[in-house]
């Protein structure tokens, strides 16, 4: 069946995909080409065609190697809307001028919007929109009028009603920018879209492709029990039968507490067949001493490889056998895994020896085109418990991307009134600002506010103005008395003693979110061990990161009680292992949800 369809052209942005996600959502088909794409301008002139959407990306128009489009694109006389780096390439290529940014302007921002144009109908005077760049437009290209403006940006949104172009430089497809999806809608109106699509019918599709490509193959599945991995179980069961899927688990050693006997018996009651790999010693041999964050994520995924050969070893498979995973899709675009995407971290589903079975053909992905609220919807449709479908997202590389390590140890000594407006900490953790990953310090911020939106502007304040830091935390509770005085940094790895005490931190936060009522309330919560300690007390310190989030590719700060959080910091403090306990207050961008 011919659908109608809106192009976006895939300029490399973390949320290229993001953007034809929610269109689909809408009720339309939309179809991501790279910009260099030779059948572009043919099939962006199809009838069938309705609109064209340049997406973000991470390069600036300044770039020597930035990435161009046929300019015909501007003259087929079909609506366009840029976003982001779409938003400054239409201003850099229809006449304007681009400006080069310093600091940028990252998390959410206050957009005011002017006049009456149809992209803003329905939206309020004032809204919140999520922005992530560093350049931005000087001046409009002739024919565009000004609609919208932040208090950083002041060429925050263009129209040009002669020819239905439109252009924004916020990040209307995130969750968190308020009206985004009726900014979307209105766009969808405006190229005289129908809204015939829908979820069913794309997977109804995506099975179709699927038992093509599996042919008389079975699987092999590795599962963790999270969301993703479960649904993807779950749906190819359903697709081929379950005496062709076989569901492998690996014990990692870097589950949660109880985690490894919890999953093994929920997936069991799915009916499935599966079978546990213990390999914790496995795992944290081959990261001992390792404590670059990119360095454990590559030995992960070549740990899962060690231990998934090892069993086909003994298994003598045939050649009738392919790998599936449950990758979805932020987990390839931040890998770099679009042609045009910058590299924020490595998924483990894309170690290299992944990759090079991926290049083989023998790796499927059944749900690597959805997001994870996609991936919900999937497992509801597939009627697996609302428990599971609900569970926190929890990552393949399980705690190994929480407990931060140091391959060297430093010990400052802080003067009265020394820490300022805030303190820097000796460690660094992983980020994504403007497309691209960062590896910078967190900062402590010093006040007293208890209110989380409070913190969280406050947080990305600071961060768009001190470029040295990627995230604020706030101090929860500390087992020292009086002010900071020292900060110690400890030389230290993924031992199996730190992942205890992560461990027991972390069954401390679940048992309470769960007592409280609150689980629900947030969409994940990772509890980090950093090996930082002040003035003299344990050697560790832990983060709270409680966020909302709906796809995980952009996130706020979870809206818990204060006291709770401050509850669950007193009882991780009973630990005299721990020093400190805080609160991350960061969105994503500018942070990432884990810290690695
Ligand atoms: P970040 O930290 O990039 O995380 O904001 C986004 C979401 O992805 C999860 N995550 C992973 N999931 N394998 C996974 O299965 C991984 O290697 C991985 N790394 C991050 C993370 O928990 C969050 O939900």
């Amino acid at each position: 069946m011919k659908h109608e369809r809106i192009i976006i052209l895939d300029f490399g942005g973390q949320y290229a995909h993001l953007i034809a996600s929610r269109i689909r959502r809408l009720g339309v088909l939309a179809e991501i080409m790279s910009p260099d794409d030779s059948n572009l301008i043919s099939r962006a002139s199809e009838n069938l065609t309705k609109g064209i959407i340049f997406s973000g990306g991470p390069q600036s128009v300044f770039a020597e190697n930035s990435l161009e489009t046929d300019p015909e694109i501007f003259n087929i006389g079909k609506p366009l809307l840029g976003i982001c780096y779409g938003h400054q390439y239409l201003a850099h290529k229809l006449g304007g001028k681009v400006a080069p940014g310093t600091t940028g302007e990252f998390g959410a921002a206050k957009l005011k919007i002017r006049g009456n144009s149809p992209l803003f109908k329905d939206v309020n005077k004032e809204s919140i929109v999520w922005m992530n760049h560093v350049d931005a437009v000087g001046d409009f290209a002739p024919g565009f009028e000004n609609i919208g403006e932040t208090p950083h940006c002041a060429t925050a949104a263009a129209w040009n009603p002669a020819k239905n172009f439109y252009s924004v430089q916020f990040h209307l497809e995130v969750s968190h920018t308020e009206f985004g999806n009726q900014i979307l809608t209105n766009f969808l109106e405006i190229c005289e879209c129908k809204f015939s699509w829908n979820m069913e019918q794309f997977l109804e599709e995506q099975k179709a492709k699927l038992r093509e490509k599996i042919g008389d193959k079975n699987v092999f599945l590795f599962v963790s029990g999270g969301v993703d991995s479960t649904v993807t179980f779950a749906f190819l069961n359903k697709i081929i039968g379950p005496e062709r899927v076989k569901g492998l688990f690996v014990d990692t050693g870097l589950m949660r507490e109880n985690e490894v006997a919890q999953v093994e018996k929920s997936l069991r009651e799915i009916g499935t067949d599966l079978t546990t790999l213990r390999s914790a010693d496995v795992f944290l041999k081959n990261l001992a001493g390792i404590t670059d964050p990119e360095e454990k994520r590559t030995i992960i995924g070549h740990t899962f490889l060690q231990v998934q050969q090892e069993f086909f070893s003994h298994e003598k498979l045939d050649d009738k056998w392919l790998l599936a995973q449950g990758t979805i899709y932020p987990d390839t675009v931040e890998s770099g895994g679009t042609k045009n995407a910058d590299k924020i971290k490595t998924h483990h589903n894309r170690a290299p020896e992944v990759q090079k079975l991926i290049d083989a053909g023998l790796v499927i992905e059944p749900v690597a085109d959805l997001y994870k609220d996609e991936v919900r919807i999937l497992g509801e449709l597939l009627g697996l418990p609302h428990e599971l479908v609900w569970r926190h997202p929890f990552p393949g590389p399980g705690l190994g991307v929480r407990i931060l390590c140091s391959d060297t140890e430093s010990h400052e000594i802080l003067a009265d009134g020394e820490s300022g407006k805030y303190t820097k900490l000796p460690i660094k953790s992983v980020g994504v600002q403007g497309d691209f990953r960062t590896y910078k310090h967190p900062g402590i911020m010093h006040t007293d506010e208890k209110d989380i939106e409070k913190l969280e502007t406050l947080a990305t304040k600071f961060i768009n103005e001190y470029s040295e830091i990627n995230r604020c935390i706030v101090q929860l509770g500390k087992n020292f008395d009086g002010e900071i005085r020292g900060i110690s940094l400890h030389k230290t790895d993924t031992s199996i003693g730190r992942v205890e005490i992560l461990q027991r931190a972390d069954a401390i936060v679940t048992k309470l979110l769960r007592e409280s009522g609150e689980y629900e309330t947030v969409w994940q919560f990772p509890v980090v061990l950093m090996p930082v300690s002040f003035n003299d007390t344990g050697k560790e310190s832990v983060i709270l990161r409680p966020v909302d989030s709906i796809d995980a590719m952009s996130a706020s700060v979870g809206k818990l009680p204060f006291e709770l959080l401050e509850k669950m910091a007193e009882e991780i403090l009973k630990s005299r292992e721990i020093s400190a306990v805080f609160l991350d207050c960061t969105s994503k961008p500018p942070g990432t949800i884990e810290w690695e």
